[in-house]
C-alpha cells in the first residue's frame, strides 16, 4: 500500500497544505534526492568509497558533525524507510493496513539478532538505552542485603537509576572508581573481582564510556560475573553500531543500545538483549498490549501502541551498516580518532583525557583545550568553522568531546585540528 503512494501524490499533499515552497528549498531538495550509489569495491576502494558513504547522508558537505556519541544522522535509506512507512500508516490507519507492519517489526528483531549475533528470542525492541537500562534495574528482584556493583563512569541511566531504585527496594550500590587515563584490563578485572561478595547480584559497566571513550573489557568482566554467579548488564550505547559487537562471544546477561547513536537511525528506538539464561530473572515493568511475536518479547515487550515505522527504519540502518561493512566501519571510526589524538598531541596546551592506547578506547575522544574556554570554543567552531562537537562541563575531565564516525573524513579531522591550532595559538580570537 505505502509503496503505491507516488512522490507526485506526496508533493500534491504538501502543495494542498500550502507547503509547495518547501520543494524549492535546497536543503529539502538534498534530502529528497535519490541516494547516489556506493562506490564499488567497498573500503578497499579507499577515499572514493568513503566519499560515496558520506553522500548517503543529507548533511551538507561543508558541515562536519563529529558528535556520534550523542546523536548520529540517519542515512538516506533510513529516512526513506521512515517516510514511506509513516505515510503508509497515515494514508490508511485501518487495523487491516497496520497489521502488515507487525511482521515487518519482527524482521527488525531478526536483523538486530543477526547484528548482535544472538537469537531473536533474546531481543526486546525498546525506545532507547535509557529505557533498556531501566527495564533491567526495575525488573530484577533485588532487596535489602543484595549488592549491585556499578562503574563510576556510567551514564545516569545506569548509575543514578540504580541509586534511586536502591532507595526504594533497599539494595546497596557499590561503586568501582574510574581511573584516568584508562589503567588497562587487569586493573578493572581486579577491581570488580575484589568488589564482588556473596551478596552481589549484578555487576554493570559501560562498554565504551561516553565521558572519555574508555573501552571496558566486556568479555572478561562478563566471564568473571558468570564464574561468581552474578548477572551482568553491559551498557552498549557507545558500542552498538560502532564496534563489531559479538554478544555471543561477550555473553552478557543484558546489553542495551540506542538506534539514534552509532547505528545511525532511527530516533527513539533501542534494543535490550536479554540472555535466555537470565530471562526468568527479569520481571516486565510494563504490562499492556501489542507484544512481540517470538521468545522473550511475547511476555516482556507488551509496551502498547508503538511507532512501527521507526522500528522498521532501524532495520534499514542495520542493513546499510552491514552493506558498508561492520569491521570497516569500526576501523574507519577508530582511525579517525587516532588521527585526532595524534594531532592533539602536537597542539601545545591540550590535555587529552582519552587513552592513546587503541586497545583501551574506540572513537570517543575528550580533551581540555588548555586555557581556552571550552563552550566558547565549541560555539566558534560551529559558527565560524562549521564543525560540530560537544562540550563536557562539570569538574570530571571537562572540556570538549569529539566522536567521529564512518561518515566523517580525514579532511574533516584535519580541519578541526587546524582550527584548534589557530584558536590555541591566538591567531583566531574567541
Ligand atoms: C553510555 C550511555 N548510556 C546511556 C545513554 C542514554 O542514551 P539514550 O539517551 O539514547 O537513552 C547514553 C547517552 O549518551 C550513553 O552515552
Amino acid at each position: 500500500m505505502a509503496n503505491a503512494v507516488s512522490r507526485r501524490s506526496f508533493a500534491r499533499l504538501f502543495a494542498l497544505g500550502g507547503s509547495a515552497a518547501l520543494f524549492s528549498d535546497p536543503a529539502w531538495a538534498a534530502q529528497t534526492a535519490a541516494a547516489p550509489a556506493l562506490t564499488p569495491g567497498g573500503a578497499s576502494a579507499g577515499e572514493a568509497f568513503w566519499t560515496s558513504v558520506r553522500a548517503q547522508f543529507v548533511m551538507p558537505p561543508d558541515l562536519a558533525v563529529m558528535n556520534a556519541a550523542n546523536l548520529c544522522p540517519s542515512s538516506r535509506a533510513v529516512l526513506d524507510t521512515l517516510t514511506r512507512e509513516t505515510r503508509g500508516v497515515d494514508l490508511d490507519p485501518s487495523p487491516n493496513n497496520r497489521a502488515r507492519l507487525y511482521p515487518e517489526k519482527e524482521k527488525t528483531r531478526e536483523a538486530l539478532a543477526r547484528f548482535l549475533r544472538v537469537t531473536p528470542d533474546e531481543i526486546i525492541i525498546t525506545r532507547n538505552t535509557s529505557e533498556s537500562n531501566n527495564l533491567v534495574s526495575s525488573g530484577l528482584d533485588l532487596k535489602a542485603g543484595d549488592e549491585v556493583i556499578v562503574h563510576e563512569d556510567n551514564h545516569p541511566s545506569n548509575l543514578n537509576a540504580w541509586r534511586e531504585k536502591a532507595k526504594r527496594f533497599g539494595f546497596t550500590v557499590i561503586t568501582v572508581p574510574q581511573v584516568n587515563p584508562h589503567p588497562g584490563v587487569a586493573h578493572y578485572l581486579d577491581a570488580y573481582a575484589r568488589a564482588i561478595t556473596p551478596r552481589t547480584k549484578v555487576i554493570t559497566f559501560t562498554h565504551v564510556s561516553s565521558t572519555v571513550g574508555d573501552l571496558m573489557p566486556a568479555a572478561e568482566l562478563c566471564a568473571l560475573a558468570r564464574e561468581r554467579g552474578v548477572l551482568s548488564l553491559v551498557d552498549g550505547a557507545q558500542s552498538f553500531g560502532l564496534l563489531d559487537v559479538d554478544l555471543w562471544a561477550i555473553r552478557p546477561d543484558f546489553y542495551s543500545g540506542s538506534a539514534h547513536k552509532w547505528p545511525c537511525g532511527a530516533r527513539e528506538c533501542g534494543v535490550l538483549y536479554v540472555n535466555k539464561t537470565a530471562q526468568d530473572r527479569l520481571w516486565p515493568s510494563i504490562y499492556s498490549a501489542y507484544p512481540g511475536a517470538v521468545g522473550f518479547s511475547r511476555t516482556f515487550e507488551g509496551f502498547g501502541q508503538r511507532d512501527e515505522a521507526t522500528m522498521i527504519a532501524l532495520s534499514a540502518a542495520l542493513k546499510f551498516q552491514t552493506t558498508v561493512g561492520r569491521v570497516e566501519i569500526e576501523t574507519r571510526a577508530r582511525s579517525l580518532a587516532t588521527q585526532l589524538l595524534e594531532g592533539l598531541r602536537r597542539i601545545p596546551g591540550m590535555q587529552v583525557w582519552t587513552s592513546f592506547d587503541a586497545r583501551r578506547r574506540a572513537a570517543v575522544v575528550s580533551f581540555a583545550p588548555g586555557t581556552l574556554n571550552a563552550p566558547k570554543l565549541a560555539t566558534a567552531l560551529y559558527e565560524r568553522d562549521r564543525i560540530a562537537i560537544t562540550t563536557r562541563g562539570g569538574s570530571d575531565r571537562p572540556g570538549l568531546r569529539v566522536s567521529p564516525h564512518f561518515y566523517n573524513t580525514p579532511a574533516e579531522v584535519d580541519r578541526l585540528l587546524t582550527a584548534l591550532s589557530r584558536y590555541a595559538s591566538g591567531a583566531s580570537q574567541l
